[in-house]
């Protein structure tokens, strides 16, 4: 039995869609009775359960022996994804893939960065096998661009010429699946993009030919994307970790692109233009 952590998000959702597919037992971990119920009402089995409340972990682990562990971005990720790892060790679980970033490192200047490489360790200390997904910026992000794309034909971003090889979530979840159900990739840590490096130029021109609009990409200054991003309601650490991710993005170092999800999946990786084709309603009418 697999237990996925984070089953109702962005990533999560498809990590649990490809294992029902694949027709592997999954069990999601929910934090509320309607997403609960959503998720049974396709037949999925579900434990209900916080983070925040460790005692709900060891009836949601009972006969788990794998685990995917999601959480949202949120300065409580280590000490959350820290129970989860203590709860799988004494619950006796093999192995352990952890949704990651690209990037994670002890000493990175972004939060986010550090806080994915101290679980990451977390986990590799425990002893129990890991493999580590560590995915670049996620095409999904985009659609935050959608609602001023729709009204203006501009999105605004500090990333001037940088070129970034983004990818699919629904790639990222296809990748989890098969590692979850798959032995060969203990102890591996997997940096999984797209096909493609793209500039946020290039990523108006995929939306302008997908919708017919005219979409424009406008360079801003860091301090004040900060600033918008603050006053749109994000906390103050979210948008500095955020423009941090920008000014490294910006300066040209993530537009390496990696093979994983061919070679993991054995399907090519989706493009932009692809996502953009079957988004664009969405950038036409947010
Ligand atoms: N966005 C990117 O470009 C990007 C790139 C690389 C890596 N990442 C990493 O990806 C992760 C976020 O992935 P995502 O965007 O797919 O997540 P998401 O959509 O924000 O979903 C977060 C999931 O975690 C669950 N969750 C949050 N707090 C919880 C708690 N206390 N107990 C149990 N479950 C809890 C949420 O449940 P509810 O539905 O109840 O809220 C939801 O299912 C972050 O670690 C981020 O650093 C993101």
């Amino acid at each position: 039995m697999i237990l996925v952590i984070g089953a109702t998000g962005t990533t999560g959702r498809e990590v649990v869609r490809e294992l029902v597919a694949a027709r592997t037992p999954v069990r999601a971990f929910v934090r509320t009775a309607p997403k609960a119920e959503a998720l049974r009402e396709r037949g999925i089995e579900v434990a209900i359960g916080d983070l925040d409340q460790p005692e709900t972990l060891t009836p949601a682990l009972d006969g788990v022996d794998r685990l995917f562990l999601l959480t949202a971005a949120d300065p409580k990720q280590v000490e959350q994804q820290g129970r989860a790892v203590e709860a799988a060790q004494r619950a006796g679980v093999r192995h352990i893939v952890k949704l990651s970033a690209l990037g994670a490192d002890a000493d990175s200047s972004v939060s986010l960065a550090r806080w994915h490489a101290q679980t990451e360790q977390q986990i590799e200390d425990s002893g129990v096998d890991y493999t580590h997904l560590r995915p670049h910026y996620f095409m999904q992000n985009t659609l935050g661009f959608a609602a001023s794309i729709a009204s203006e034909g501009r999105f605004y971003a500090p990333m001037r010429d940088g070129r970034i090889s983004m990818v699919d979530c629904r790639d990222v979840g296809a990748v989890a699946a098969r590692v979850l159900s798959e032995t060969g990739h203990e102890g591996r840590i997997y940096e999984i993009t797209g096909p493609e490096e793209l500039s946020f130029h290039d990523v108006a021109a995929h939306i302008a030919a997908s919708t017919g609009k005219s979409v424009t990409y406008v360079d801003v200054p860091p301090s004040e994307a900060e600033k918008a991003m603050v006053s749109s309601g994000m906390p103050d650490w979210l948008a500095d970790a955020l423009n941090g991710l920008f000014a490294i993005f910006a300066a040209g170092h993530a537009s390496s692109t990696t093979s994983v999800v061919a070679d993991v999946t054995g399907q090519p990786a989706r493009s932009f233009a692809q996502f953009a084709r079957e988004h664009a309603d969405v950038f036409r009418h947010a």
